[in-house]
Order: structure tokens, then C-alpha cells, then sequence
């Protein structure tokens, strides 16, 4: 199934377009639904939305029912600047008051091969389990690489997008710095997936995975398999499709 495509101006109309979209999901079409799961990307393109759902979204949606998770997260504190979880906990979290019971982040301070586990044990706590028994998030939020990496699903590491894990400990090809993320079928299990991305660093490789030229069979990306998946771009990212 191939993503549908949403360009907006520039990053931040990337981040309004989301915004308001998540916010049609909670309060209409997931209403009745006391809990609903949402796992969080990572990485600096989120950073605008989640000062946005601080800024402009605190009282117009209803936070408590929503329960946060991230699609990966690096071995780090969360203190540490590079964290996940101490980005959108500093920028939206903290701010909107969201209740820590809210909160499941992957714990990068920990060993990463116990995380991966405690973690994973978290997620079938808490996730509705799909038919067949992979963890079915109500959205899952991620971003691009511009090596076509998404999550921490990265090209060296292609076999983790068909792991029959629901994490999986990752290493970055660059910085060797280690990363719990979900497996490519938790991905593709989830019931709503969004990707936002901006930056014209991004728009040869966005345009090889939309319109599946190039080397798009070696991007982790041209993987995602969700039957509503949506790429949220900026027209920088989007200047060579
Ligand atoms: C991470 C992310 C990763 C990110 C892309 C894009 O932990 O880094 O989850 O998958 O989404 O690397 O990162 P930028 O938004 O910083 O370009």
C-alpha cells in the first residue's frame, strides 16, 4: 500500500497538519476509546510538533486517555540531551501535565538487552494484541533518515523490519551508539502510522521510497506495509518527488 503523501509549506505546517489530523483521531474516530496507544518518534522533526501540542493543544485534547511510548529510543539517560523521552518530556510532557502512569519510556540508562525485554513486557501490558498476537499500537509517529532509516531500523540492520520481536537492540552505523526499537512488524501492525519529514537532506531519498526508483528496496522505509500510512512532508523535502 503505498503512503499517502500530505506537503505543507514548511515544517511547521508539517507539524499543524499532523496536529490537527491526531487530534480528528482522539476525539472522533477513537471517542468511545478509554486508552489509546501512541508511540512517539525521536530526532529533531518532532521537537516543532510537540512545542506545538504544548502550546496550542493542552486543553482541546483529552491527554489522559492517551498512553506514550516511543518507536526507539537511544541507550542513553534521560537527562542526556540525546534521549527521546527527555526531548518530548522537556518540550510537551512536562508541560501539559500528562500523568507519569501516562508515560512508558524505554529506560536507556538500563542494560540494553534487559531493557529490550522490560520493555517489550511493558508493551504487551499495556498494547491491544492483534490477531496475530503482535502488539497493535493505535498510531505509531515516525521519522526519516536521510539513509532511509526509520525508527532505528537502519539499512545495515534490514532484518529487524521482519524481526518476530517486538524490540529489538540496534546499533547506528555511524556512532555505534546502541537504540531499543520497535521491530519492523510492530510498524507495521499498528492501525495508523505517520511519518513527518522535512528538509531538502531528505528529498532524493523520499522521492526513491514514493515513487520506488533508486536503491528504494534497501530503505528500511520503503518497508512500512501499515494500510494507513502517511507521509507529512514540507515542500523542502518534497522538491525532488
Ligand atoms: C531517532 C529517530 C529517528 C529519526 C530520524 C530522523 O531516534 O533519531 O527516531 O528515526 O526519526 O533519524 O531524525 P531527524 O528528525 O533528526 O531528521
Amino acid at each position: 500500500m503505498p503512503p499517502t503523501v500530505k506537503t505543507c509549506p514548511d515544517a511547521a505546517a508539517v507539524a499543524s497538519a499532523f496536529a490537527a489530523d491526531f487530534a480528528e483521531l482522539i476525539q472522533n474516530k477513537l471517542a468511545g476509546q478509554e486508552k489509546i496507544t501512541v508511540a512517539l518518534s525521536g530526532g529533531s522533526t518532532p521537537k516543532i510538533l510537540f512545542e506545538l501540542w504544548a502550546s496550542e493543544f493542552a486543553d482541546k485534547i483529552d491527554w489522559k486517555r492517551v498512553h506514550f511510548f516511543w518507536g526507539d529510543e537511544r541507550c542513553v539517560g534521560p537527562d542526556d540531551p540525546e534521549s527521546n523521552y527527555g526531548s518530548a518530556n522537556s518540550l510537551f510532557l512536562s508541560k501539559v501535565g500528562i500523568d507519569s502512569a501516562n508515560v512508558h519510556r524505554v529506560m536507556g540508562e538500563s542494560d540494553p538487552d534487559e531493557e529490550r525485554d522490560r520493555y517489550e513486557n511493558e508493551i504487551y501490558e499495556y498494547v491491544e494484541i492483534d490477531d496475530e498476537a503482535v502488539p497493535q499500537f493505535d498510531l505509531i509517529l515516525l521519522g526519516m533518515g536521510e539513509d532511509g532509516h526509520t525508527a532505528s531500523i537502519f539499512p545495515h540492520q534490514m532484518q529487524f523490519m521482519t524481526s518476530d520481536k517486538v524490540c529489538e537492540v540496534a546499533i547506528h552505523p555511524e556512532t555505534a551508539q546502541k537504540r531499543v526499537t520497535l521491530s519492523g512488524s510492530v510498524l507495521n501492525g499498528a492501525n495508523k502510522v505517520a511519518v513527518l519529514i522535512t528538509g531538502a537532506g531528505k528529498a532524493d531519498v523520499l522521492a526513491q521510497v514514493v515513487n520506488q526508483t533508486g536503491e528504494f528496496k534497501s530503505l528500511p522505509i520503503s518497508h512500512l506495509e501499515c494500510d494507513d500510512l502517511t507521509f507529512y512532508v514540507d515542500q523542502a523535502a518534497a522538491g525532488s518527488l
